[in-house]
């Protein structure tokens, strides 16, 4: 299967749980590409050009996405994406009263725009052996997810 990974990460935790993912996949025969927020041009157009798109993206503010994640989020509404095959994941910090919002923010936003219900993960901080587990875990569910809809 073909998947994109994008992720956002200020401080790199939720790069650790993107890196973990890849691996798994790769490790599994997948290919994935790997783009950044923060780095790399995205154009919502080619997330039709896969089986489905891993989203990653820390919490920031008040339970907000993060800056560099918002046009994305906002353009998602010029693109079909009906049926289509998410798993939204990210580090956050359960100190705060909105534990992970952004991933839950944009899971909603992608429920709601019509996609398959997407797979969610988050992690307190840094990702530690069991989190990763955790992050293999997922990107499974997802792989299986992509097999029920094709
Ligand atoms: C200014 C600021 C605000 C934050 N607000 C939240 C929040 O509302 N909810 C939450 O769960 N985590 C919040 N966090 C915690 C980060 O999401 C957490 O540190 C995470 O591990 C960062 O992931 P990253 O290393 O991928 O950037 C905040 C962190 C900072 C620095």
């Amino acid at each position: 299967m073909h998947f994109l990974m994008l992720y956002a990460s200020g401080t790199g935790n939720t790069e650790l749980m993107a890196e973990a993912m890849v691996a798994h996949l790769n490790n599994h025969q997948h290919e994935v590409v790997t783009k950044t927020f923060d780095f790399d041009p995205i154009d919502v157009k080619e997330l039709l050009q896969y089986d489905a798109v891993l989203i990653g993206t820390h919490t920031w503010d008040d339970g907000d996405l993060p800056y560099e994640v918002e046009d994305f989020y906002e353009e998602l509404e010029d693109v079909d994406i009906t049926g289509r095959v998410f798993g939204v994941f990210g580090s956050a910090d359960s100190f705060y009263d909105t534990y992970g919002g952004a991933v839950d923010l944009l899971a909603d936003h992608l429920n709601n725009l019509g996609a398959a219900p997407p797979k969610q993960l988050k992690v307190d901080l840094e990702p530690d052996r069991e989190d990763i587990v955790h992050c293999e875990q997922f990107v499974d569910v997802v792989v299986g997810l992509v097999g029920e809809t094709a």
